[in-house]
């Protein structure tokens, strides 16, 4: 069945669609139907299944014949190891996980926050959750100690999973003293935590409060998959948005199951026994689908991978850990490709090894610049699959889905709409526009199987965020067209989130950091295009009135500010002193000319400016810090 007849397939039946895709899982008890839409337009799928995650995810590929197929392989780069673990070690690693908090009190709906590296313990602490039906929030490791405090206080955990340490080039991070000053900072203290000592660093343990990993287990009795209700949430997952505070996207347990799944097979072109590859961090929503869930779910062989694009040791790395573990589909950021080029222009290092079970290379995360989609095309021969979707959503909501057909590609489009997605381009009024008209991007409700119920503790906000602007859709926060021939174009964000490295950010919560500085009575943070990272974040500050330190000495302590508050992530290390901020006429900070004029391009006079020439203070400040570029 080609693209058309499937995405028509689905949209004059939906239920039909999606009940069909729910016979992969094996289910405790069956759905009798799809949708509930009694909440519209909250809407809720398979709610009337008793399922278990860490089942499909892992059990069943034992009793089906798997068991010593490799579920897992660790490639770490970083530490020169290598390991896999079977689909038996891995049911009984986490059977003993899940006993061991089963123990310690640890029941279905609470909630377990894990806090760890690319180690494969990290995918067996969310497993163990699962098979409780526990809720986990992974929170990455690049967050510092404040943004953990953050996610303790809203999700309340009973429990903490963490390494004693994680490993990034050229030094250790600290994760147990992060741990521990997060847990002093929250309100809301976990009854206990379970720390997995890594022998790069062995942590210091509170007596009473932290146990090791493996003596935790110690004699206690594995524990059985739990069944829960398909609306169970599986996970929280916190990801940037407007404000400070981060919004905790609720993933729905069955809808998780039958979605991933499909993806595996009609996007990814994946099946049992093939080795899948997601080059993220668990930290991240690629993390918790690609890396963890749908690999495993669909019966895989996932890899997961400690290191870097480049200097580990170098990169060329990508492209032995596909030769070596006979990868077939790849998944990475365009970010990390664009590291590699950077350092390999010619493709040099691809020729060194052997790539021909590569079948396919998939890009998200952030735009795909037609460059470094060439240069992909060029030197692996294989095709680009550039993809958009959201931590929102879970998995794709536009793609080329070679598992059903392989589209032609136009290059600078994640291609077509998914079963699931009826995509829009919007006008202010919330009009569809025409082919090739620019507006803001929105689907059309109900959101398919997977995608967010709501937001935890915060349906208000999901509400506001999400639904309210344009009634009847969800808004994606992103602005674009889609051409003729139906293919989408992303061209940028509505909001104030910036993508830095692939990795999702908030400008607000930066500005909130920054006005907490003595010295700064005003701020303002954009992102300028950078060449690797795709954005930078850059600061703007105006000092209080009365203050005389020197402007260097404040600008650094804004950055050391940052990186404190919200961690090494953020990569925010330009920021410079200005007199004023360009404003319009009501006081709104007119970010995206100032934006315009940092990447050296046109711009028209806002009409409601208050004073222009703060334009040319702002141009001058820019040009100062060597921007525009080139
Ligand atoms: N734990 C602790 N610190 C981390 C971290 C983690 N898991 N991940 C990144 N950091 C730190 C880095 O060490 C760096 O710190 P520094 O300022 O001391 O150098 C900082 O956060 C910024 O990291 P990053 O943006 O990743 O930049 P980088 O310079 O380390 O590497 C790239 C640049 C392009 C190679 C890298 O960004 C990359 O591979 N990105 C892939 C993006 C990706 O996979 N995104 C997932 C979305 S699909
Ligand atoms: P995250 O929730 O971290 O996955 O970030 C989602 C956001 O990243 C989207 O809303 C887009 O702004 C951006 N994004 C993700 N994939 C793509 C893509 N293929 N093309 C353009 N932007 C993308």
């Amino acid at each position: 069945m080609s693209y058309q007849e499937t995405y028509a397939r689905w949209k004059s039946d939906p239920e039909a669609f999606w009940m069909e895709a729910a016979e992969a899982i094996d289910w405790v008890e069956k759905p009798s139907r799809a949708l509930s839409a009694e909440r519209a337009p909250l809407y809720e799928w398979f709610t009337d299944a008793k399922v278990n995650t860490c089942w499909n995810a892992v059990d069943r590929h034992v009793e089906a014949g798997r068991g010593d197929q490799l579920a897992v392989i660790h490639d770490s780069p970083i530490t020169h190891s290598t390991k896999g673990i079977t689909y038996r070690e891995l049911r009984d690693r986490v059977a003993s996980l899940a006993g061991a908090l089963r123990a310690k009190g640890v029941e279905k709906g609470d909630r377990v926050i894990i806090y760890m590296p690319m180690v494969p313990e990290a995918l067996e602490a969310m497993l163990a959750c699962a098979r409780l039906g526990a809720i986990h929030s992974v929170v990455f490791g690049g967050f510092a100690a404040n943004e953990l405090a953050v996610r303790i206080d809203d999700a309340k955990p009973k429990a903490i999973i963490a390494a004693s340490c994680g490993l990034e080039p050229g030094r250790v991070v600290h994760y147990k003293p992060l741990l521990d000053a997060a847990i002093d900072q929250a309100t809301h203290k976990p009854a206990f935590t379970v720390i997995f000592q890594r022998e790069q660093e062995v942590a210091k343990l509170i007596e009473g409060r932290d146990f090791a990993w493996h003596t935790f287990q110690y004699g206690v009795e594995p524990a059985e998959c739990v069944p829960v209700e398909g609306d169970h949430p599986a996970y929280i997952l916190y990801t940037s948005g407007t404000t400070g505070a981060p919004k905790g996207v609720v993933r729905p347990t069955a809808g998780h199951l039958v979605a991933l799944n499909w993806s595996m097979k009609a996007i990814y072109n994946v099946e049992a026994g093939d080795v899948f590859w997601a080059a993220s961090d668990v930290g991240w929503v690629v993390g918790h689908s690609y890396i963890c869930y749908a690999p495993l779910i669909a019966g895989c062989t996932t890899i997961v991978f400690e290191g870097k694009p480049v200097g580990t040791p170098d990169a060329g790395t990508f492209w032995r850990v596909i030769q070596n573990h006979r990868v077939k589909s790849f998944f990475t950021a365009p970010t990390a490709l664009r590291a590699i080029k950077r350092e390999d222009p010619k493709g040099e290092l691809i020729g060194d090894y052997n790539l021909k079970g590569l079948r396919a290379l998939y890009l998200a995360g952030e735009r795909a610049d037609p460059d470094t989609i060439q240069w992909a095309q060029r030197h692996l021969g294989v095709p680009v699959v550039d993809h958009w979707w959201q931590t929102e959503t879970g998995w794709a909501i536009a793609a080329n889905p070679l598992g059903i057909e392989e589209l032609p590609v136009k290059i600078g489009s994640p291609s077509v709409p998914m079963p699931g997605y009826d995509v829009q381009v919007l006008d202010e009024g919330g009009h569809p526009v025409p082919a090739g008209t620019l507006g803001a991007i929105a689907v059309k409700l109900p959101l398919p199987p997977g995608t967010l119920p709501t937001l935890w503790n915060a349906e208000e906000r999901f509400r506001k965020s999400y639904l309210n602007h344009f009634p009847g859709y969800y808004e994606t926060g992103d602005a674009g067209y889609i051409d003729e021939d139906g293919y989408l174009y992303i061209m940028a964000r509505t909001d104030d989130v910036i993508n830095v490295a692939g990795h999702r950010l908030s400008t607000g919560a930066m500005e909130e950091v920054l006005a907490g500085h003595d010295d700064v009575a005003e701020c303002a943070v954009i992102g300028v295009a950078d060449e690797l990272k795709g954005q930078l974040p850059m600061g703007f500050l105006c000092l209080n009135k009365g203050s005389n330190r020197p402007h260097g000495e404040v600008v650094k302590e804004c950055v050391a500010r940052v990186r404190d508050q919200i961690g090494p992530v953020a990569a925010f290390k330009l920021a410079t002193v200005v007199d004023r901020l360009p404003k319009t006429r009501s006081g709104k900070i007119l970010r995206g000319t100032m934006v315009k004029i940092a990447d050296g391009e046109p711009y028209k006079m806002p009409a409601t400016i208050d004073d222009p020439a703060i334009l040319d203070e702002i141009t001058e400040a820019l040009k100062a810090m060597g921007y525009p570029r080139g």
